[in-house]
């Protein structure tokens, strides 16, 4: 058995420039600043605004980003996971798309359908191509653009969600950084509880579904909270026990952005304070996959290398887990 880890070498995200606002949600729907603010957390979220604008749109600009700012040379990328709900179609897949457009012309690439917890997914995937020795360049993206299956007539959903992307580049190491650790988990009866109705084999489109609105994401707010809660706690927890770490030996959490209140629950059941804790919900909302590492983006420069990262997230399927990371490189 080799001791190969993948470790996080490079980190970049995107989201678009259009900003949707509490007080422009006021004018789609009977909702205010004040309820959005004190129930989630959330201030704006980005949108992709324009025709034939997909997820790729976002996972291209990530990954290109990314490219350049770690020296990489496309032709070296071997594997590219996207994970995303919102493919820019149901094949091919949009992993597909990012690497043809980002020239990564010698890689493989597949999407994985997590939503919420797509990232944690793609990203212990990605790491397992690395510690079995075949591949040494693997990107792992987050993308979703929300706002193509939001339904802004719905107040209680269409306040929460935002498009965005992230990637990380993985590479193997022999020290003691990298992915050390994942519990992921899932459990199909949380169905009924957050979906989207059509648009699949089961039931693909026709003028009744778009008439009743099907084409959306469904989501039954408070029992997702409740699950989320208890099952992202859990989890974050279970990793840190059985990897020895305390409370105080964690310098980041990394929590998915569904709700600042599930967010709080989480650190405070983990015993990590405020001040260590990612949060970006303000400014993004709920971008699915792309949470984690926009959080990881826009925390780079306060990271430092060996840092006990415990990346958290809970959403549809259901699906969770956590991840310990031990962060590779200090800011430059
Ligand atoms: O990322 C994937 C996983 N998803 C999650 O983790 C999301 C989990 N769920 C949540 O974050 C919360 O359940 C929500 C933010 C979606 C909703 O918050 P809540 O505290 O659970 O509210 P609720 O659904 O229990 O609704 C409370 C009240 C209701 O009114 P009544 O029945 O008490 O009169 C809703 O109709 O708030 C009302 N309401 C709103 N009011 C103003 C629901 N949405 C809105 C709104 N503006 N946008």
């Amino acid at each position: 058995m080799n001791n190969i880890k993948a470790m996080i070498t490079g980190i970049q995200g995107y989201v678009p420039e259009y900003r949707l606002t509490n007080k422009e949600l006021e004018k789609l729907v009977e909702t205010n600043d004040e309820w959005i603010t004190s129930r989630t957390g959330i201030k704006e979220r980005r949108i992709l605004k324009g025709e034939n604008q997909g997820t790729s749109v976002l996972g291209i600009e990530a990954v290109k980003g990314l490219l350049e700012k770690t020296g990489t040379d496309p032709l070296d990328i071997e594997l590219i996971i996207c994970a995303t709900v919102t493919p820019d179609m149901p094949f091919p897949a949009t992993a597909n798309i990012i690497a043809d457009k980002v020239g990564a012309k010698k890689s493989f690439s597949f999407d994985i359908s997590a939503a919420c917890s797509g990232f944690l997914y793609a990203l212990q995937l990605g790491a397992q191509f690395i510690q079995s020795g075949t591949h040494k360049k693997v990107i792992v993206v987050g993308a979703d653009k929300m706002s193509s299956i939001v339904d802004y007539k719905d107040r209680t959903t269409c306040i929460l969600f935002g498009d965005g992307a992230g990637a990380v580049l993985l590479e193997p190491t022999t020290e003691e950084f990298g992915i050390r650790d994942a519990i992921l988990k899932s459990d199909g009866s949380g169905e009924p509880y957050l979906h989207m109705k059509a648009g699949g084999s089961r039931r693909p489109a026709t003028h009744e579904s778009v008439e009743a609105r099907e084409h959306f994401a469904y989501q039954e707010g408070s029992t997702v909270f409740k699950f989320a809660v208890t099952n992202m706690a859990d989890v974050s927890a279970e990793v840190m026990e059985r990897n020895g770490l305390s409370g105080d030996d964690v310098a980041w959490l990394v929590p998915h952005q569904a709700n600042k209140r599930i967010i709080d629950a989480t650190a405070n059941r983990m015993g990590v304070g405020p001040e260590k804790v990612m949060m970006n919900i303000e400014r993004y909302g709920n971008t699915t996959a792309a949470t984690i590492p926009l959080c990881l983006w826009d925390y780079e420069r306060q990271l430092k290398k060996g840092d006990n990262l415990i990346l958290a997230a809970f959403g549809g399927g259901f699906t969770w887990g956590a991840i310990y990371v031990k962060w590779a490189y200090d800011p430059n």
